[in-house]
This record gives structure tokens, C-alpha cells and sequence, in this order.
């Protein structure tokens, strides 16, 4: 039996970037998790989701709505591609438990597919690849033309996508010209959202006494942004932790970034600021004040105060997260780009 039969067609491929994720949590006591979750990006933003509990392609942002005005069945088409593609995600599941000797447990077989354009050069690329229980398993090289597989188990599938000449032209294809070509529809609909800017709120947060002092900025966009800290005007390096730009729910990001402050002299606290830059020129810049700092163990008017900073979601006997891997924008000026994406990984 063939790994990973390529039924999808060109109304599948239309859509230029998914992630799909196919858990197979029976023997977890997560209620209703889906099985099958696809989502489709543009910029860092969701516009698009299906998951097999609701058995539906819709949009997630307003503006995809008129995808229609072109392609009255765009939502409808792909729906019903959708549907049959997560047949084909659990048959390669069961093809990869086979391949790698596994009798059951909870695994999580993945596609991402995308691609980037840069409106100043009109410069594309792309990409195209699987991965299985998080891990890389196969990826689609678009210099080179071939499959490179990472994992043993995953070369006889290369050598069988190397020598089918009409997959690898088509997958170049899909890339250089279709993704592209869809990418700029979504952008030509979007642009007044995906071009906007907002600054975000800035708060000082710090769990214990002897925590590192969290400075954390939520709802900006777009996600290339810059958070450091200052002391009087020079940029620290030293005593910072920097996190990832994370998604918010509603379409913005945040990140925050860490300052050691065991050394510091209460003189000062006075000396050091906290800085967010978003690409494009606008700052905002927090000055450390104790009486701005949130606490978990007191808050400033010493009431006792509620979590400030969250927890991560534990379930008994399961445990599922949301992860994201942002990636690093290619170098250069690249005003309108669409990249990658997440992974949804479920540990039982
Ligand atoms: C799977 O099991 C067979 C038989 O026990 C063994 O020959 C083979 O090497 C195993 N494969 C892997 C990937 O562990
Ligand atoms: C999108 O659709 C709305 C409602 O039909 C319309 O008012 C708007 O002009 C459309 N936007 C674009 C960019 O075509």
C-alpha cells in the first residue's frame, strides 16, 4: 500500500496553507477533542479552520467571506475535500504505526504547506511538508526538486515521490504559481486587516519576590514586533530571557521578555524601562515602577489577587496543548508575506 496517496486535487491544493492533525485520542478522556483539525494562515493570522466535529470549512475573518464573490462554491468544494482528505490522514497513520512497530497510544500525523511572496519583488517561495507524532518525517525540497527525508523510516517514500516526475512537477507547480495566486487573492480581500497596526497594552508582572520581573505586551499586530528591556538608553542583553511571539485568540500577538532583577539596587528600579517595537517605527515604552507590578503572591493595595499568570490547561490522564512554532521571516524587506503555522500535539 502506498504512504500517503495523493488524492488531493486541485480544489484541495487551492488552499495554500494547512495544518492538518489527526489525533487519535480513544483512549483519552478528553471529551469531543477532534480529530482532525486543518487550518489555513495568512501572515501569523487564522483565516480559515474544519474540524471533524464540525464537518465544516468556514472562515475565521470577515474578509473571507468574499472568496465567494469569485469562487461561489469555494467553502462548499472544499468542505467536501476536506472530508475526504481525513480518511486519507488515518490510513497514513495506520501505514505509519505499521512502518514504526507501534500497537496503539495516541499519534499525530501532520501536513503544512505554504507560501510566501513578497510584494516589492514579487519574489516567491514555498514549502511543502509532513511531519508524524511532531517530529519531521518528509519535506518537499522546491530548489532542488527532490523529497528529503530526516528519518529512516521515511526513505522509501522519498524514493517513491522522486521518481513520480508528474507529482514533483505538480507539487512545483502548486507552489510557484497556485499558492501565489491564491495568496494574493486572500491578501487583495484582507489588506486593510492585515495591513493595520496596533500597539499593545505593556504590563509588569512578576510571580514571586524572587521572580524574574516579566514584562509582557498582548494585542499587537502585525507579529513583527521587538520587546526588550533599557537601561537609561542602553539595550540590555544580559539578565534577559526573551520569549516567542505567541497568537492571541482574536488575531493579535504577544510576547514578553524577562529581567533578572536579584542584583538590583532599589535606586535604581528607576533606570530601567521596558520597550516594545513594532516593525514600522511605533513604541511603546514602560518605565519600572514597584507600584505597577502585578503580582501572584500580593496585588499592589495588598488584597490578595487572582493568578496573573496563566497555567497551563491540565486534563486528568491527558494532556493537550496548542503549540505554535513562529517562523523567522526570511531576511529582507518583505511587506506581504504569508508563512507557517502550528502543530497540535496531544501527550496521553
Ligand atoms: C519491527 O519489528 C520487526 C519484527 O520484530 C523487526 O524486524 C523490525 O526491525 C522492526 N522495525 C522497527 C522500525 O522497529
Ligand atoms: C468584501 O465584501 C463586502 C460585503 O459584501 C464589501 O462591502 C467589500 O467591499 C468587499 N471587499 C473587497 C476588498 O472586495
Amino acid at each position: 500500500m502506498s504512504l500517503f496517496t495523493e488524492e488531493f486535487d486541485v480544489s484541495l491544493l487551492q488552499l495554500f496553507l494547512f495544518n492538518f492533525g489527526l489525533l487519535d485520542c480513544q483512549s483519552s478522556n478528553v471529551p469531543n477533542f477532534p480529530e482532525f483539525v486543518v487550518v489555513g494562515l495568512v501572515d501569523e493570522v487564522q483565516v480559515e479552520h474544519c474540524d471533524s466535529n464540525t464537518r465544516r470549512f468556514v472562515p475565521r475573518q470577515d474578509w473571507m467571506n468574499n472568496v465567494t464573490e469569485e469562487d461561489s462554491e469555494y467553502w462548499d468544494r472544499n468542505t467536501e475535500r476536506l472530508l475526504e482528505a481525513q480518511q486519507t490522514f488515518k490510513g497514513n497513520i495506520e501505514i505509519l504505526k505499521q512502518r514504526l512497530n507501534q500497537t496503539g497510544g495516541v499519534h499525530i500525523f501532520q501536513n503544512m504547506y505554504g507560501c510566501e511572496w513578497d510584494d516589492e519583488t514579487d519574489e516567491v517561495n514555498g514549502y511543502y511538508q509532513f511531519g508524524y507524532d511532531g517530529e519531521d518525517f518528509i519535506s518537499f525540497d522546491l530548489k532542488t526538486e527532490t523529497w528529503i527525508a530526516p528519518v529512516q523510516q521515511a526513505v522509501p517514500t522519498k524514493h517513491k515521490w522522486d521518481n513520480d516526475k508528474v507529482l514533483v512537477a505538480y507539487r512545483k507547480q502548486y507552489l510557484t504559481q497556485i499558492c501565489p495566486y491564491w495568496l494574493k487573492k486572500y491578501v487583495k480581500f484582507g489588506r486593510s486587516s492585515l495591513m493595520r497596526k496596533d500597539l499593545p497594552s505593556v504590563s509588569l508582572l512578576q510571580k514571586t519576590p524572587s521572580s524574574p520581573l516579566t514584562c509582557h505586551a498582548t494585542g499587537f499586530y502585525p507579529d513583527r514586533a521587538d520587546l526588550f528591556w533599557k537601561k537609561d538608553e542602553e539595550e540590555l542583553h544580559e539578565d534577559v530571557v526573551r520569549g516567542e511571539i505567541l497568537p492571541n485568540h482574536d488575531g493579535s500577538f504577544q510576547m514578553s521578555a524577562d529581567l533578572d532583577v536579584s542584583g538590583l539596587k532599589d535606586e535604581d528600579w528607576g533606570r530601567y524601562s521596558c520597550v516594545f517595537h513594532l516593525a514600522g517605527g511605533q513604541e511603546v515604552s514602560k518605565r519600572l515602577d514597584k507600584r505597577d507590578i502585578r503580582t501572584n503572591w500580593k496585588t499592589n493595595d495588598g488584597a490578595a489577587a487572582g493568578t496573573v499568570i496563566a497555567a497551563l490547561l491540565l486534563l486528568p490522564g491527558c494532556f493537550i496543548r496548542l503549540i505554535f512554532y513562529l517562523k523567522k521571516r526570511p531576511q529582507g524587506k518583505v511587506e506581504t508575506l504569508l508563512s507557517s503555522s502550528g502543530s497540535l500535539m496531544c501527550v496521553c
